[in-house]
């Protein structure tokens, strides 16, 4: 039975909040008034503590391998030009391969992310403003994460590119029905976004057995620093330095450094959300229920969503139990309290009371979900190791 079904079954029919013809379009444009001073502000700090960086200093190209270093001793590293890669040839598990593609792949439709955000908050010059910063910054992202993904060989270059000229030519992307939904929606994904980047960086962390100067990062790990000939030759000396570590730490360094970015996203749409709550009470839980309910990915209309979801769920980079308990809780229940939110009307205590229930019923699925998990894994004990395909001949566990 599907989820929603479920939910209805468990805890009642939606309030007739749920139903986006109920919105009121026009306290949600008043809101957006309302909110310039704060999006003003936190913009401002934004780009205070902003440190910039740049991609073209995170991942070493074929060029820049084979100056530095003895290109034969970090494996074959090709210029992505056939047609005939095959997955033994990453030196990543399939795990953090598929969350490496789906975060690129996510990252690439910002053009529809873009088109959204601008629809819904272009009526407001600094909100505007804010959305063409934020878009150069999630630009950045798949700059970042193509450069890694091609340069290093680690995914089908074709398969990708098809991907992409699939997901854009779709773009489809959540749509959510009011200024208020958008806030809260966004909210939600950039944490959902943090977590996934941050999560893969750990697994690459968790599969990777090697000595952390290995791989020569500078001090902050963004960039490449230049190889200290000492470190190549004690490398090659304690026979490490091959290609599997070179990829697991420049991807590591990737991943953490996009997850950072967007940990300061949510920084920013969250004070938007704790303004919205505050002056809007009403308003913003209505839209904090039906987002609640209905979110989905940034990245759902990928090719093969649900499969390679099911893949991220499985190896614990995203999965049922990170979504409730690092991003959904910690946001509805830490950040907005919205079970002791005040000065509600009727309709915004029925949101608040069914959004209750559902923050239970999101537990009883986890546990379902993890059931099914566990179920699924005693009739394929291989299936435990989610880089099963990967060439690594070790047998590594999922993160836990
Ligand atoms: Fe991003
Ligand atoms: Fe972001």
């Amino acid at each position: 039975m599907p989820a929603l079904e479920r939910l209805m079954n468990e805890v009642g029919p939606f309030p007739p909040a749920m139903d986006p013809a109920s919105i009121d379009h026009e306290a949600d444009r008043e809101s957006l008034h309302e909110l310039t001073p704060v999006i003003d502000n936190a913009f401002a700090m934004h780009m205070k503590t902003d440190k910039p960086w740049y991609p073209h200093l995170m991942v070493p190209d074929v060029d820049w391998l084979q100056h530095h270093i003895d290109i034969q001793a970090m494996g074959e590293i090709r210029r992505g030009n056939k047609r005939d890669w095959a997955p033994e040839e990453s030196p990543l598990p399939l795990a953090a391969r598929v969350a490496l593609e789906v975060g690129l792949l996510t990252e690439d439709n910002l053009p529809g992310y873009f088109r959204q955000v601008e629809t819904m908050f272009g009526a407001n010059d600094s909100l505007s403003q804010w959305n063409r910063r934020w878009a150069a910054e999630e630009s950045r992202h798949s700059i970042v994460m193509r450069n890694l993904l091609e340069r290093l060989d680690l995914v089908d270059p074709f398969q990708l590119q098809d991907d992409h000229m699939e997901q854009m030519s779709t773009m489809d992307v959540p749509d959510p029905p009011s200024i208020a939904d958008a806030i809260i929606y966004v909210t939600l994904q950039e944490k959902a976004t943090m977590l996934s980047h941050q999560r893969t960086g750990m697994l690459l962390e968790e599969t990777a057995k090697y000595d952390n100067d290995v791989y020569p990062l500078d001090t902050e790990g963004t960039g490449l620093a230049e190889p200290d000939p000492d470190i190549w030759r004690q490398m090659k000396e304690r026979g490490i330095g091959g290609r599997s570590e070179l990829v697991r730490q420049v991807s590591r360094a990737v991943m953490t450094r996009v997850a950072r970015d967007e940990g300061r996203h949510y920084g920013l749409y969250g004070k938007l959300g704790d303004a919205l709550f505050e002056t809007y009470p009403s308003l913003a839980m209505k839209a904090a229920m039906r987002q609640g309910i209905l979110f989905q990915m940034p990245g759902k209309g990928i090719r093969d969503f649900q499969r390679r979801a099911r893949i991220i769920a499985d190896s614990r980079i995203y999965d049922l139990r990170g979504h409730r308990e690092e991003i959904v809780l910690p946001v509805y229940d830490e950040r907005w309290d919205i079970a002791n939110l005040q000065g509600l009307d009727d309709e915004g205590k029925r949101a608040q009371e069914y959004t209750v229930e559902f923050l239970d019923f999101l537990g009883r699925e986890v546990v379902r979900f993890e059931a099914g998990r566990d179920e699924r894994w005693a009739q394929d004990p291989d299936a435990v190791w989610v880089g099963k395909e990967s060439s690594e001949p070790s047998r590594e566990p999922a993160l836990s």
